[in-house]
């Protein structure tokens, strides 16, 4: 029988016991992980193996969404081992060798790996490098395959991506990279393309002739926690722009690709990013906003204010919240705004594509309901709730009112009995089975960069303020007024 190895780079990481270990315990408890699979943790702390199985096992308690079953979380962490060691010491690789010659009864069995590369974006090179030179990735005839999952902040520019790109690519072959953004395993996300290409009404509709505007909406409550100092060096657009929005983007305009497989969809992909522009042609400081929590509180939490974050600068000019106008210069898009927006210490959380459409004429309806008649929006919503919603003009049963606006609503959870997935389950799944179509490819990723860096030229280097729990900057209003539009409100209901 053939076995599988999951390699853990960072294994006692955030990312890890948040995410990863819930997402590999549901797919094990649906079946979805090899029969042999073993998971090898490897990270600096010292740790026996039977401690880091135990701090895994109370990982899966604290964010599982229910209690674990105990023979799911025997079978995923029955045969864990764990490796001790600083990943730029060549002794850890030797270590992780023996490990991996162990589990693979001395190279008698063919033998799959996959190694995740939970760590800071510097170290990816670092650990390619060294997993290359002991061998541990050549895919050899009947050996099993080889692949590496990184994670995302994938460079910070264009030029930094294309350097990690070719370092990467110095070491392993292309199909052996797996370039993660969690936003394309959410269902929802995904559901953006089945929407588009899997209906007869939509499609057709998905144009400057019938779209008025796109918003895409990422609000967090949460605050940067205890990232201060990745993020102060970071910052809004860069955490979150150039991939998670982007990629709501790319779902919502890209072109159909010829095949939903991963040459076809990274192509629309990447054609779309090449698309990308400010809208202001001449003048881009004028469609972007950066903001800055100050403290507020959100809910009933009290905030402290990001400059007074651990590990942030007590001057920090880093952006906790951005907004940002383009336009997608293609003959399908041409003239329709795009406006996206993200940040952290929001009034709520909401992760959302908002479409839109033009007004009917309303010249039959006498002025007082052609008033109260509104704009047709379809929200895709990916975050809290997961689903989509319609908002459309209807009689109103008051029988002295003629129209008011009302919400069609479809609900993941009223049709698909699904367990709480973190997204990160199809992900890990599809990289097992060799499908990178929800992954990034190289070129996607630089173009992503070269799309956003108009964007970084022109911000200032000071943001806007706003308070923590509000709906970020007022500025973040001069993106939307010049072309008569305005935000949709994060704080209030569905599709409204
Ligand atoms: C991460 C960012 O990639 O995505 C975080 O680094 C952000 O800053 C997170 O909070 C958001 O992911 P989700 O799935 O919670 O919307």
């Amino acid at each position: 029988m053939s076995s599988c190895s999951l390699v853990i780079f960072g294994a006692t990481g955030d990312l890890v016991r948040r995410l990863l270990l819930p997402a590999l315990y549901n797919l094990a408890a649906t079946d979805l992980l090899p029969a042999r699979c073993t998971l090898v943790g490897v990270a600096r702390e010292r740790l026996s193996g039977e401690a880091f199985r135990r701090s895994l096992a109370d990982a899966l308690r604290l964010h599982l969404a229910g209690p674990p079953d105990q023979r799911v979380m025997r079978r995923l962490l029955g045969s864990v081992r764990y490796v001790i060691g600083d990943i730029d010491s060549p002794r850890t690789y030797g270590q992780l060798a023996s490990a991996l010659m162990s589990i693979e009864d001395h190279g008698e069995v063919s033998a799959d790996r996959l190694f995740y590369l939970a760590l800071p974006p510097m170290m990816f090179a670092t650990v390619a490098t060294h997993l290359a030179a002991f061998g541990l990735t050549a895919e050899r005839e009947r050996a099993g395959w080889r692949r590496v999952i990184v994670e995302k902040p994938f460079g910070v520019s264009v030029d930094s991506a294309h350097a990690l790109n070719q370092e990467l690519t110095d070491v392993l072959e292309p199909h052996q990279i797996y370039r993660i953004d969690h936003y394309l395993g959410k269902a929802s996300v995904q559901n953006i393309q089945t929407l588009r290409f899997g209906n007869g009404i939509f499609e057709p509709l998905w144009s400057r002739d019938y779209v008025d505007n796109v918003q895409i909406t990422v609000a967090e409550t949460v605050t940067v926690e205890r990232r201060g100092r990745f993020y102060d060096a970071t910052g809004a657009l860069r955490d979150m722009v150039p991939n998670h929005l982007f990629q709501l983007l790319a779902a919502v305009a890209m072109e159909p690709p010829a095949r939903l497989d991963a040459a076809s969809v990274h192509a629309a992909k990447t054609t779309l990013f090449d698309a990308v522009r400010p809208a202001s042609a001449n003048d881009p400081r004028h469609d972007i906003v950066r903001g800055q929590y100050r403290s507020g509180s959100v809910g009933d939490a009290s905030i402290v204010a990001y400059r007074d974050t651990p590990d942030v600068d007590a001057a920090s000019t880093t952006e906790t919240y951005v907004a940002l106008r383009l336009r997608v210069a293609t003959p399908r898009w041409a003239d329709v705004p795009f406006y996206l927006r993200t940040g952290k210490a929001l009034s709520r959380a909401r992760a959302e594509v908002a479409i839109t459409f033009r007004r009917s004429p309303t010249m039959m309806f006498p002025d007082e309901q052609a008033q109260r008649l509104e704009a047709n929006v379809l929200v895709l919503e990916v975050a809290p709730e997961e689903g989509v919603g319609l908002r459309l003009n209807a009689k109103s049963a008051d029988p002295l009112r003629a129209v008011d606006s009302v919400d069609m609503r479809f609900d993941y959870r009223d049709y698909f009995d699904a367990f709480r997935a973190v997204g990160y389950e199809k992900l890990i799944h599809d990289c097992m089975v060799g499908d990178a179509t929800l992954f990034q490819s190289a070129a996607m990723v630089e173009a992503a960069w070269r799309a956003v860096a108009p964007f970084v030229d022109a911000a200032g280097t000071e943001p806007s303020f706003y308070a923590a729990g509000t709906e970020g900057p007022p500025e973040a209003d001069t993106l939307t007024k010049p072309d008569g539009r305005r935000w949709r409100p994060i704080t209030e209901g569905d599709a409204r």
